[in-house]
């Protein structure tokens, strides 16, 4: 019979208490220690299945009670608790003798994987146990030998991820990371990773974007498995694992192979998409700074535009003209993306301009005139210090340039001007010509196309042009 005790040792109460509530909400009985002295005194009283421990603690140090439990009890399963970014704490408790690492937020899911690991092992232990003294001292240490090249595996692997997420662009980089992860441990696989579309509720097909229904098994979070021998193809067993996010089904991890995984690869495999998972709400954090971080953005072209009345609404209608040209022309999602966040703030830099330049209604004077063709500029200086705004700033910069070279500020021409300000001119034209102003009113639509019409390969690069009046012109 195995013990189902599990005792956490940490001096964060908050900690204690979240561990030991998710291990008892998995049917195990969970005691807790607040320091390393108070955990061997309970390790002498009882049997436990495992020990989840922190690092940094007052009276001993994590390190210290695991060479200590170590010391006396070599068999015992120690987890160390470790925040985000103490993977080499984590890695050095694993020399010695810790068996696994846990990191925040910690999972139900995780901690479950992590039990059941324990369990097994201990049942192969216990197995051992009938076995005489050397059979199983030579069962012993082959088994530790196999855990411990595991454990050398997975830690390259998620080092190999964290590595990836270092240099990360988005939550793109930490699938393709995972791919390529799999496809190292799982020899001659086929390997892919599916996302869901979670207004459909199908699965994408990467290659050629069309939608499959999804197994509800996997929208379980359970692994399918299925067999296509009666079908003549190469790499007949079908394993899909889904990958799962706070609960909620991301994607789905498909491997094709010429036999089935079996229980040891399994587990690796959801080993790995579980420590991805984490890494991954990481991302989605960072990515939730980078949505926050545009809102900023937008906020402020909207305090622009309410600034100036005549003005209010222009960039909304800029963005939307703007779009709706770059469906015509087919864009990918990715420019789509691009363009709109350039064209929402294209006039960001006129927060930098007095109002007494920005709101006259008079005729500019020369000087005035060049005190307001420093906002792209200004545009591009407030979008700088955000790295991954990298294309939007020179696409910004350069919205006033004309296809002729007699634009501003650096009077790029034809090619040297991003194709997406060439988009962004041609709508902030249009839009300035179609708006009413309290000097005069504004054109009809028609006019305006003349207009454009009059310009294509002077202001305007002709293709875009003509692409841009047709839209207009069939709305
Ligand atoms: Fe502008």
């Amino acid at each position: 019979m195995i013990v189902d005790k599990v005792l956490i040792v940490d001096d964060d109460p908050g900690i204690r208490e979240t561990i030991s509530d998710l291990v008892e909400e998995l049917g195990y009985t969970a005691r807790t220690a607040t320091d390393g002295v108070d955990a061997l005194t309970l390790l002498q009283d009882e049997s436990y299945l495992c020990v989840f421990t922190d690092i940094m603690m007052p009276k001993m140090t994590g390190i210290e009670l695991i060479k200590r439990i170590k010391a006396w009890n070599v068999s015992l399963p120690i987890i160390v608790i470790t925040g985000y970014a103490s993977l080499e704490i984590a890695i050095d408790a694993m020399k010695y003798g810790a068996s696994d690492f846990i990191s925040k937020p910690f999972k139900v899911s995780q901690i479950q994987l992590m039990l059941s690991k324990v369990k097994r092992e201990k049942l192969i232990l216990e197995e051992n146990k009938k076995f005489s003294d050397t059979l199983q001292l030579h069962r012993l240490i082959d088994n530790l030998v196999g855990q411990l090249e595991d454990k050398n595996q997975e830690i390259s692997s998620l080092q190999a991820i964290s590595e990836k997420i270092i240099s990360l662009k988005g939550i793109r980089d930490l699938v393709s990371a995972i791919v390529d992860v799999s496809k190292q441990l799982l020899e001659d696989s086929e390997v892919r990773f599916l996302p869901l579309n979670r207004k459909t509720w199908r699965l994408i097909d990467p290659e050629n974007g069309h939608e499959h229904v999804i197994d509800s098994e996997l929208l379980k979070g359970k692994i399918v498995r299925r067999n296509h021998s009666e079908k003549y193809i190469p790499r007949i067993f079908n394993t899909i694992f889904p990958l799962m996010i706070e609960g909620q089904v991301f994607g789905t991890l498909d491997i094709h192979s010429n036999s089935m995984l079996g229980e040891e690869k399994e587990g690796k495999i959801s080993y790995l998409l579980n420590r991805t998972a984490e890494r991954m709400e990481n991302v989605a954090l960072y990515e939730g700074l980078y949505e926050n971080m545009l809102s900023t953005l937008n906020s402020m072209a909207k305090i622009l535009d309410a600034r100036d009345p005549h003005t209010s609404q222009h960039s909304t209608r800029v963005t939307t003209l703007s779009l709706a040209v770059a469906s015509s022309l087919n864009l990918p999602q990715e420019e789509r993306d691009v363009l709109s966040i350039s064209a929402s703030l294209h006039d960001i830099g006129k927060v930098g301009i007095p109002d007494s330049i920005l709101l006259k209604t008079d005729n500019l004077t020369d000087a005035e005139f060049e005190v307001i063709k420093r906002h792209p500029d200004i545009g591009a200086d407030i979008l700088t210090p955000l790295p991954p705004m990298a294309r939007e700033t020179e696409i910004i910069r350069h919205h006033h340039e004309r296809y002729d070279g007699k634009g501003y500020p650096s009077g790029l021409k034809e090619r040297e001007i991003p194709y997406l300000s060439r988009i962004i001119a041609l709508a902030d034209s249009y839009d300035a010509m179609t708006s009413d102003r309290p000097y005069r009113k504004g054109l009809p639509a028609e006019k305006a196309c003349e207009e454009i019409r009059g310009c294509m390969g002077t202001q305007f690069d002709p293709d875009i042009a003509r692409v841009f009046i047709d839209k207009i012109r069939e709305e």
